[in-house]
């Protein structure tokens, strides 16, 4: 396959079909800025008891961690807090949801466990705690939906579960195990929360919420109703990966990973979704998916409903949108921050290149975008080494993981 020709925005931003010829030129272009950097993850805890309990459990090695989403929570008094989470797919990981907190150590800020570190479970005993989080989505009702896999590298050791937090409290709101129907307990891998609140703070109590999850390695989707307390699953051809796009090269390097369904994102009408081994994007209208009769009988239902939107030519990892509708993500190979708005065809007239480092890119394993203090839209990424990460070539004297922000004004 041909990769497409992307359009490239130099200083003077050259407007997409979609953004509206004759549209106000933005006077500059934002960039892309870093807010941490790690030459490798520093874990700190509340207590030395806490360190020698994560030590005595075998889980404290720093080499072992490696961070894939990021997402910062604004304060109204313009101060933030940022969370990450380190995935348990291997052993030594002390805690897999943190906050990244202002203190420097050695090889970058120090983490520290969030809730707390007796919420995570040490060694897969305890079913009640975090097991394993990919990645997490934060509400416009500062809730934040945590994503557990249960699973320590391949084993499964809990049923995978959501975990609402009131981020006001930091106390659980809600917890969702999901019934053995919806996953395959030796195949399956829930890694992805795209969150609908359909009855959002002041107005609404919030409780009529969807999430939407992604099964990486059995390759489809599950739908939760918060309110109805049931979920279903969801199965197309299009959430598989596609063997042509399985080996990925990312800075000269390659690795093989046949990843399935990857990212979601919705804009309230269509759930947007691309498997990691593919170079389209595809989507779906919510209103089937939040449907349950459509698949009571049967998960294949409904295909002439799944759209192959267009080609990228390249496979791209995490994506977000934004309050215009524009999705966001970075291509492997090149390594390129796209655009691109929902109303507009996908194709490389409307897929609009962002300036940015690729050295700082890299690979970007989480994306959000979110409202700062003063109403304006920030992207954020975090970006690590994947493709060293996959083949055991991570060289801990250089800068591996980073979370990096961008202003939306100029592109909105
Ligand atoms: C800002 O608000 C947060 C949350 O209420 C609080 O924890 C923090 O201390 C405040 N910071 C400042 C500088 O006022
Ligand atoms: C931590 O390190 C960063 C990068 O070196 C620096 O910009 C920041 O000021 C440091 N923060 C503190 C609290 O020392
Ligand atoms: C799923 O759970 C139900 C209720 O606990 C149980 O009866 C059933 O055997 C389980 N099915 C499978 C496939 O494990
Ligand atoms: C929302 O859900 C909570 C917890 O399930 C419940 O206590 C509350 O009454 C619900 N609110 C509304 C308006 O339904
Ligand atoms: C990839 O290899 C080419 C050719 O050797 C080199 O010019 C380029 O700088 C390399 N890119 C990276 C990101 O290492
Ligand atoms: C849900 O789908 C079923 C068919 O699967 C249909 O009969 C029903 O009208 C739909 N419900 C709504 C609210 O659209
Ligand atoms: C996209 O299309 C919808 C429906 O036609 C319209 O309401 C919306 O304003 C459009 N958004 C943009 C960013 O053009």
């Amino acid at each position: 396959m041909v990769p497409l020709q992307i359009l490239v925005i130099a200083f003077s931003l050259t407007l997409a079909p979609g953004y509206g010829a004759g549209a106000a030129v933005p006077r500059s272009v934002n960039t892309v800025e870093t807010v941490a950097e790690w030459l490798q993850l520093e874990y700190g805890f509340a207590t030395d008891q806490d360190r020698e309990n994560a030590e005595a459990a075998g889980n404290l090695v720093p080499a072992n961690g490696t961070p894939i989403d990021v997402q910062p929570q604004y304060f109204s008094n313009g101060t933030m807090r940022l969370f990450t989470t380190i995935p348990r797919f291997v052993s030594g990981v002390p805690y897999t949801l943190a906050t990244v907190s202002a203190t420097n150590g050695t090889n970058g800020p120090l983490l520290q466990p969030y809730p707390s570190y007796d919420w995570h479970n040490d060694n897969g005993d305890d079913c009640d705690r975090i097991t394993s989080v990919y990645r997490v989505s934060i509400t416009e009702c500062n809730q934040m939906w945590v994503m557990d896999t249960g699973a320590i590298g391949t084993t499964k050791y809990c049923t995978p579960q959501l975990l609402q937090f009131d981020l006001n409290t930091d106390t659980l709101l809600h917890r969702y195990r999901f019934p053995n129907n919806t996953y395959t307990p030796d195949a399956s891998l829930f890694i992805t929360p795209s969150v609908l609140v359909q009855d959002p703070a002041p107005e609404g109590s919030c409780n009529s919420t969807m999430v939407y999850v992604a099964d990486v390695t059995f390759h489809g989707l599950v739908v939760y109703d918060h309110e109805a307390q049931t979920s279903w699953r969801v199965e197309n051809r299009f959430m598989y990966p596609n063997p042509d796009y399985g080996k990925h090269t990312i800075a000269n390097e390659t690795f093989y990973l046949m990843d399935g369904m990857f990212a979601l994102t919705n804009d309230k009408s269509n759930l947007y979704f691309h498997p990691m081994a593919t170079a389209s994007e595809f989507a779906v209208p919510l209103s089937e998916l939040n449907n349950q009769t459509n698949w009571a009988n049967n998960p294949e239902a409904l295909p002439e409903q799944f759209t192959e939107l267009g080609s990228r030519g390249s496979e791209c990892a995490a994506s977000a949108i934004d309050g215009k509708n524009n999705i966001y993500c970075v291509t492997f190979n090149p390594i390129q921050l796209i655009m691109w708005n929902v109303n507009s065809t996908y194709d490389s007239e409307n897929l609009v290149v962002l300036p940015a480092e690729a050295d700082e890119l890299q690979f970007v394993s989480g994306m959000k975008v979110v409202e700062n203090a003063e109403g304006q839209e920030e992207l954020w990424l975090i970006s690590n080494r994947f493709q060293k990460i996959a083949e055991g070539t991570l060289d801990f004297s250089e800068v591996n993981f980073r979370i990096l922000r961008r202003n939306l004004d100029d592109v909105q």
